[in-house]
């Protein structure tokens, strides 16, 4: 082995081209590969930037041409030599450098490598998990890593934008009392206050409304958040934040400003163009049409409510569900009655996954409307569908019929299933859309009582307080969710910032005045000292880097992820630790 001893770099892997010829350089990376066919040994060097191609010829330089044979994939080099023009016709028009390459003169070998568990220069079947027990050498492919260097220029954005903005970037605490998100918080043990622990924040949200109390008026951090939940391909245990809030301000000034920041995002770190003001959907529309509160608007196939039309039909399966209080709902996939028997039963089974217990279908023909089902209607239902539905002959018809809630989900994913399936997503579209209106409370049936749509600081809308008391279900929150093709990307809120107000909502959703105080009565004091009207909102930054770029998980644009499982194959966290450390958390388990 070499050592780097005084020997510096010249240039990156990724600089150098036909100006630089006959130039002297000194590169060093890794060794991405190697043709070695007896003679001229060329390598494919690579570092963060790029690749260059280093050149040892036996006839230049015989000694270090007889080193170079030993060289394997991954190790690391740094190489003397001389820039030389390729002969046209090895020009490589791919690579940035791929007009030169580098004879070299001297080699120094800073360090071997095994061979490495997956090959980095091909795209090969690798499992997940080894990717992630490895994910130092997953990131030195340019996939993974140039995902990293677009999420850098991403935060970079963010803080350049907040900063010219008047916003204070200022830390909050991760050991602190739970925050309530909806999900299950991760604790931590206090050695010095035995049986008391701390909860990692869902998110910073009472700490930034306490930060505008105490004056700061326009706050931002760029944060991690814990939520102890089922993961998903969107979903981390531990994910970031673009984190916000404002003083005296109304929706429409947080909303401009957050498009103002999302269009810098998209154009430092992506280059793409994206024009606000971006459209608005009030939470209603969107579950009507679309079944979802984050509907994919890049493609049409929206839901169509039968609900009424088929009020008194003959299909006992769509009148129980009408007569129990719930739905049926259809979508017509235009052009689809040649889907097969086979393309039915996996529809239906998918559907399946969701809640559906069935997948009613009708092909439209010329002659016939075709379907097991069609015998239960009369001409005028069949009439009033084909209008509700622009039922033409061709198209083929999906129904759910459930609990409105169900027959929503269920046909909300039919459609993005079909969407995929009919290749109806547009590339390179970036549909944004404003979810308004958003309910304040639902109903939990599990639980017996009201839980909040969003968080329960999030204030009611004006003109519906009085609805509090006898019909909460109906009061409008001044929440606010940002929808990008599909995915959740933000979600905020106008604050409650009048103590009783707050008192009343927790109420509502059946916390008692006790626990109130308990959990939320620094809250509830901070209200009583001049907290000025406030609100905000949160994005999501490892989904933003997801969309823009182009991966399929989140995993991808996080240097180091964790499993479907919660896990780090790399660390192999989570993991035991000795019964000492336990007795000192004064934790005596019985596992
Ligand atoms: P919310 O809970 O909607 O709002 O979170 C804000 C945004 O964070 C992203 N997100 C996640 N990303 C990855 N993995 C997760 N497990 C995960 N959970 C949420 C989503 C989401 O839109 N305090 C409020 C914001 C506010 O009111 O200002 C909050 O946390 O993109
Ligand atoms: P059945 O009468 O159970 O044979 O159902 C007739 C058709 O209705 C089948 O295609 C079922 O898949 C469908 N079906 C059953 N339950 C539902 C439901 N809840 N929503 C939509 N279609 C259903």
């Amino acid at each position: 082995m070499d050592s780097l001893g005084t020997l510096r770099r010249t240039h990156t892997c990724n600089q150098l081209g036909p100006d630089h010829v006959e130039q002297e350089v000194i590169l060093m990376g890794w060794v991405l590969r190697r043709r070695d066919h007896g003679g001229v040994i060329f390598i494919d060097l690579r570092d963060r930037w790029g690749i260059t191609q280093i050149v040892f010829n036996p006839e230049f330089n015989g000694e270090v041409h007889n080193k170079a044979h030993r060289i394997r994939n991954e190790w690391v080099l740094a190489v003397r030599g001389t820039v030389y023009r390729r002969p046209a016709d090895m020009e490589n028009t791919k690579l940035v450098t791929g007009a030169i390459e580098i004879l070299v003169d001297e080699l120094r070998i800073l360090n071997t490598s095994d061979t490495p568990p997956f090959p980095l220069d091909e795209d090969v079947e690798v499992s997940d998990n080894l990717r992630l027990q490895y994910r130092y050498l997953d990131l030195r492919r340019p996939e993974i890593a140039d995902n990293l260097v677009m999420r850098h220029k991403a935060v970079t954005a963010v803080r350049n934008y907040l900063n010219a903005n008047e916003f204070l970037e200022i830390e909050t605490p991760m050991l602190t009392r739970s925050t309530p998100e909806g999900a299950r918080d991760y604790l931590v043990p206090s050695r010095v206050n035995p049986g008391k622990f701390y909860a990692l924040p869902q998110s910073p949200q009472l700490f930034k409304q306490l930060l505008m109390m105490a004056g700061m008026d326009r706050y931002y951090q760029i944060v991690k958040c814990f939520r102890d939940e089922d993961l998903r391909a969107d979903r981390q245990p531990e994910f970031t934040q673009i984190d916000m809030e404002f003083s005296f301000v109304g929706e429409e000034d947080i909303i401009q400003v957050a498009e103002g920041m999302i269009q810098a995002i998209f154009k430092n770190a992506a280059d793409i163009e994206v024009t606000p003001p971006f459209r608005h959907m009030t939470y209603d529309e969107a579950m009507q049409r679309y079944g979802t509160d984050r509907p994919d608007t890049r493609f049409d196939l929206e839901l169509v409510d039968l609900t009424d039309t088929l009020k008194d039909c003959g299909f006992k399966v769509f009148r129980s569900a009408i007569d129990g209080g719930g739905a049926v709902k259809a979508i017509n996939a235009k052009r689809c009655a040649t889907f097969s028997r086979k393309d039915l039963d996996d529809l239906t089974e998918y559907a399946g996954r969701f809640g559906a217990r069935g997948m009613a279908w009708i092909k439209i023909k010329e002659e016939e409307w075709q379907s097991p089902i069609t015998k239960f209607f009369s001409p005028d239902e069949i009439n009033a569908m084909r209008d509700a539905l622009d039922a033409e002959p061709g198209d083929l018809i999906l129904f759910g019929a459930d609990k409105t809630n169900v027959a929503n989900q269920v046909l909300a994913e039919l459609r993005l299933e079909l969407a995929r399936r009919l290749d109806l997503i547009p590339a390179g579209v970036y549909d944004f859309i404003w979810i308004t209106d958003f309910p304040l409370v639902e109903y939990d049936e599990g639980e017996k009582r009201h839980t909040a749509l969003h968080h329960p600081f999030t204030a009611p809308q004006e003109d519906q307080i009085d609805m509090l008391d006898t019909q909460p279900g109906k009061v409008n929150s001044r929440a606010y969710d940002l929808v990008l093709n599909g995915n959740e990307i933000g979600g905020g809120s106008i604050r409650i910032h009048q103590k009783e107000l707050q008192e009343k909502v927790f109420s509502v959703l059946g916390i008692t005045e006790e626990e109130a105080g308990e959990k939320f009565g620094f809250l509830l004091r901070a209200l009583e000292l001049g907290a000025p009207p406030h609100g905000g909102i949160a994005f999501g930054l490892d989904r933003l880097m997801m969309i823009l770029t182009g991966s399929s998980s989140i995993r991808d644009v996080i240097a180091f992820p964790k499993t479907q499982k919660a896990t780090c194959p790399l660390t192999e966290a989570p993991a035991s630790v000795a019964r000492k450390q336990l007795t000192e958390l004064s934790l005596r388990p019985d596992w």
